[in-house]
């Protein structure tokens, strides 16, 4: 493959240029902090002052939530009542059994199959906009989308709002919420809730970057020090590696690996603003959970994690790596895994 030498433009040149002290500092300095100090479960104040000037950072293990409004946000989420006919529902494309994702490259709602691959819904709400393309700002505007798509659920939400309030039970559950009446506001509210719940804490990568140097093995270190080498770091940042900034998929080679012609392909963020500075953007990936997630990329292109590794080196990098490097890469990444949010197990317990 031949690699065209492409100008770094706007936000990310901006970062090197303010990030490069920060991007090499030695995770190490940030470790002596943390052992000098008394948070190692920290809440999120605590980590935003401790990983102020860090890329990326834990989610803290400790973080409160009403678990009576989420238990109305779960009963929801879960009821495929919601939908036109009846049988889908958000955890059918969203299964929160396994990693609030689906494992088809596209899903398929009441209207057949839509054209992209479902994101995850854990530590969604740490992303800093909604979907691949970024196209809302905030987790309640979002379900507008799923809610109405004729491929998702096909239905609305004054039917959403007769059924639920015809159920006695959720009459219960809203009341012991302290959220009655029902209506499109609360049952958005309690839905946006139970998302926010959905963190997943304590991944050997946040453990190490914790000060426990020994929950990560020696390939994955590699990978983390490859990882900030090659610049993935530049646009996978953040508390989520990833969904905190729009970046061209295909920086240094059109992305023509998937074998479509460019007029065949998801336009990403044109689709919606229809300027042409747009084609081809689309929401850095989070990487937590990634190797639990496949397929992968907004058109579930790729099932392997190496594979997926090997097309952002080369397209988004500029670099053939080696298999090694490959490897190590794939290593950090597994390493980016955490158990499923705590919450869904408190509730199923109940
Ligand atoms: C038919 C499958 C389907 C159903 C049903 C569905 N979703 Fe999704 N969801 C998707 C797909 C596909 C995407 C990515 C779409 C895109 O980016 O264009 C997505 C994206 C999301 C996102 C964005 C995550 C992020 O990181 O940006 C959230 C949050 C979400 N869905 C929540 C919900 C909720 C809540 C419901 C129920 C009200 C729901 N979804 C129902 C398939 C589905
Ligand atoms: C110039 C910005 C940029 C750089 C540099 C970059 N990525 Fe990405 N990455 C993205 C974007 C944008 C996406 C989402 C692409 C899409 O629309 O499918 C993504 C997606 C991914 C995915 C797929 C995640 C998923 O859930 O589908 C993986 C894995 C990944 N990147 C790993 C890496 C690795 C490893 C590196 C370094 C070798 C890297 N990326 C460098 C922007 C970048």
């Amino acid at each position: 493959m031949v690699y065209r030498r492409v100008l770094l433009i706007g936000l990310l040149s901006l970062i090197i240029a303010i990030g490069v002290g920060i991007l090499f500092a030695p995770v190490s300095s940030l470790i002596d902090r943390q052992e000098h100090d008394s948070h190692s479960h920290g809440t999120n104040a605590d980590i935003n002052s401790l990983y102020q000037n860090a890329l990326v950072f834990p989610i803290p293990s400790h973080f409160d939530y009403d678990l009576p409004l989420i238990r109305v946000g779960w009963t929801l989420f879960r009821d495929e009542g919601l939908s036109s006919n009846n049988s889908v529902s958000c955890n059918s494309c969203h299964n929160l059994q396994t990693n609030g994702a689906e494992t088809t490259p596209v899903s398929v709602g009441v209207g057949g199959a839509g054209s992209r691959n479902s994101l995850t819904v854990f530590n969604a709400a740490l992303n800093y906009r909604f979907f691949w393309d970024g196209r809302t700002n905030s987790l309640k505007k979002q379900m507008n989308g799923p809610v109405h798509a004729p491929k998702e659920m096909a239905s609305s939400w004054a039917a959403i709002v007769d059924y639920v309030a015809s159920k006695p039970d959720y009459r219960t559950l809203f009341d012991e919420a302290n959220i009655l009446p029902i209506s499109a506001d609360s049952i958005q509210h309690a839905l946006v809730a139970f998302q926010e719940s959905l963190l997943t804490p304590n991944s050997p990568f946040d453990r190490y970057l914790n000060g426990d140097q020994y929950a990560i093995d020696s390939s994955s270190k590699q990978g983390w020090i490859a990882f900030q080498e090659l610049g993935c770091i530049n646009c996978h940042q953040g508390q989520n590696i990833g969904g905190s900034l729009m970046q061209r998929f295909g920086y240094y080679d059109n992305a023509t690996s998937d074998g479509k012609k460019a007029n065949e392909k998801d336009m990403g963020r044109y689709l919606i603003t229809q300027q042409n500075a747009d084609k081809y953007l689309f929401r850095v990936a989070s990487l937590r959970n990634v190797a639990d997630t496949p397929p992968y990329f907004h058109d579930g292109r790729t099932s392997n994690l190496e594979e997926a590794i090997e097309i952002m080196a080369n397209i988004q990098t500029g670099h053939a790596i080696e298999l090694t490097v490959i490897n190590d890469l794939s290593a950090f990444l597994h390493s980016l895994s955490a158990p499923r949010p705590q919450v869904l197990e408190i509730l199923e317990r109940e």
